[in-house]
């Protein structure tokens, strides 16, 4: 899908990776929603690159569709939709909280994510097609443990949804793929190294620019062939795409 004059929501813009591929897909021709619960960050990140901002709390289950319905109000229509918005709360984690305080990481990571998707697939499929990238995680990959529950289940959900969403490339000419980062420049991860420990500093891989995922997401709306497909990001080594799998492991066609 040629990028220039699409319309794109990106959720979760004001800052981080949101900003950075809000700002590439204006680069690239698009006209550009900043969706951000922080007001002041997403108006000036929204005026930077010539965009439109919609205010919005997206760990709020009913902010959802008045986000979408705005941001379509505002770009006419929906071509592009980025579900970057995510995160995790400071802790302590599952199982040690309660379950008001997980679930505002399920909303945020993963119900935003589906609704947004659901409404935005509604609309694209009746103006022919469209193209839907989710910012998962390294954390949502994998068997190991991970220290955010909550998060990581999440994010595993993220995937496995964009690889079972791949019919929809057939069926309404939409392609849903996905991103795995691992550790990125950004606002929360500086936050979340500002608190490791030597030690764990020293174990990181590399740190990457926002503006490497901006890159991935790019590629991703442009290139017709994926869909349904993860591209895992890891500091220090290029870009790879995870081959199509079944639950034992088997390869997939198409993969
Ligand atoms: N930074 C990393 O190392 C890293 C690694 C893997 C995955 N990710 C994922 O990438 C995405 C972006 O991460 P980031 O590091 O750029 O985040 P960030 O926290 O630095 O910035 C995220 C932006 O989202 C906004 N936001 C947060 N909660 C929101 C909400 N409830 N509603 C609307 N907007 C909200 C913030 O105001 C901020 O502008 C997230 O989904 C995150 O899980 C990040």
């Amino acid at each position: 899908m040629e990028i220039a004059g699409r319309a794109a929501v990106v959720t979760g813009a004001a800052a981080g990776i949101g900003a950075a591929v809000a700002a590439k897909l204006a680069a690239e021709g698009a006209r550009v929603a900043v969706v951000d619960l922080d007001r002041e960050a997403g108006a000036a990140t929204a005026a930077g690159i010539g965009g439109a901002f919609v205010g919005a709390d997206l760990a709020d289950r009913s902010a959802v569709p008045s986000m979408l319905d705005r941001a379509a109000a505002l770009l006419g229509g929906i071509d592009i939709l980025v579900n970057n918005a995510g995160g995790a709360t400071a802790g302590p984690y599952y199982p040690a909280v309660g379950a008001g305080e997980w679930q505002r990481t399920l909303d945020l990571n993963l119900y935003a994510v589906m609704l947004a998707s659901q409404l935005a697939i509604e609309r694209m499929t009746a103006a022919g097609g469209g193209a839907v990238v989710n910012i998962a995680s390294s954390a949502g990959l994998g068997t190991d443990a991970h220290p955010i529950p909550e998060y990581a289940a999440a994010k595993a959900a993220v995937v496995r949804l964009t690889a079972v969403s791949a019919p929809l490339r057939e069926s309404a000419g939409i392609r849903v793929n996905c991103v795995c980062p691992g550790m990125v420049d950004t606002p929360s991860s500086r936050r979340s190294r500002a608190r490791m420990t030597d030690a764990e500093l020293a174990a990181l891989p590399p740190v990457m620019p926002a503006e490497h995922i901006a890159e991935v997401v790019a590629g991703l709306i442009a290139d017709d062939t994926l869909a349904g497909r993860t591209v895992v990001c890891a500091g220090g080594e290029p870009p790879r795409l995870l081959p199509v799998r079944d639950w034992l492991g088997q390869p997939q066609s198409g993969s």
